[in-house]
């Protein structure tokens, strides 16, 4: 894949025309400016600061502890290495469902403090007023729908949400509200393809799936897995275009062994006299 011509900033109305005109949109995560940077050189639409964070990055269990501070943090050092991506912060657990004064100021942390231009939050028609608000102080949000991670033990375990006619129901209801509420795109996380193909069909705005087929507007993978750098474990929707954490190991192996043999540094790698 090569680097892409364009070097025009993606737009919210860009990515509603490539709805509309059926061009797929891209999407992955970051988390600090290094891989911001080889992210938003690709030519990917949308860089996310996901709060997946907790797991690939923090070494959490789950996305449950991650934190504002921790959140705002790293969307900094993303912004850093982002200039023409659209750059979409992921609000933690507890960041927005306490209140909707406390959902739009820690929006407006992640707007004004970190420089995202989006906020990205889980729910439907239980958040529908909280997007609702955000969106009226200004702030584009993306919602998520399906398997929600912060909501996972509630949802009973990290599973494929909407298999039965009542639950699809409920989903393309939450995906309505979402869209409704004034979100500009949703997240489609690990529900059946006819069901995103549907939610997709209905909804005015772009879809962006994860495990969940082919139909949706666009794709989203967190990018430590696609990479091979996170090996605890691969959820089963995931390609792994490389597999890094091997060919990691082996230069380390390499480094160690070269400085205990006295091979590193050279002459080619010293000060020369
Ligand atoms: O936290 C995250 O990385 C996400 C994406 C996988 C959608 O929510």
């Amino acid at each position: 894949m090569t680097k892409k011509e364009t070097k025009k900033p993606v737009t919210l109305a860009g990515l509603q025309r490539k709805k509309s005109s059926g061009e797929k949109i891209t999407m992955l995560t970051a988390y600090d400016y290094s891989m911001a940077k080889m992210l938003d050189d690709s030519g990917l639409d949308i860089v996310l600061v996901g709060d997946s964070l907790g797991m690939v990055v923090l070494g959490y269990d789950s996305t449950v502890p991650v934190t504002m501070e921790e959140m705002i943090h790293h969307c900094k050092a993303v912004r850093r290495g982002v200039s023409r991506a659209l750059l979409v912060g992921d609000m933690p657990y507890l960041s927005y469902q306490v209140s909707k004064k406390e959902a739009v100021r820690n929006a407006g942390r992640f707007f004004k403090e970190a420089g995202c231009q989006c906020v990205k939050l889980e729910g439907g028609s239980n958040m529908a007023s909280t997007i609702e608000r955000i969106v009226r102080a200004g702030i584009p949000v993306m919602g998520h729908i399906g398997l929600t991670p912060q909501t996972v033990t509630a949802l009973g375990g990290y599973r494929i949400q909407g298999r039965d006619p009542e639950s699809a129901k409920r989903l393309l209801k939450d995906a309505k509200a979402v869209a409704d509420a004034g979100a500009f795109s949703l997240v489609l996380e690990c529900i059946p393809s006819a069901l995103a193909k549907t939610i997709t069909e209905t909804i005015p705005i772009p879809t962006i799936g994860i495990g969940s087929g082919p139909h949706c507007d666009g794709q989203v993978l967190v990018t430590n897995d696609l990479l091979g750098l996170f090996e605890k474990f691969l959820p089963n929707f995931v390609k792994r275009y490389v597999n890094l954490a091997p060919m990691i190991k082996e230069a380390l192996a390499s480094y160690i062994d070269e400085v205990e043999k006295g091979i590193f540094p050279g002459t080619e790698y010293s000060p020369r006299p």
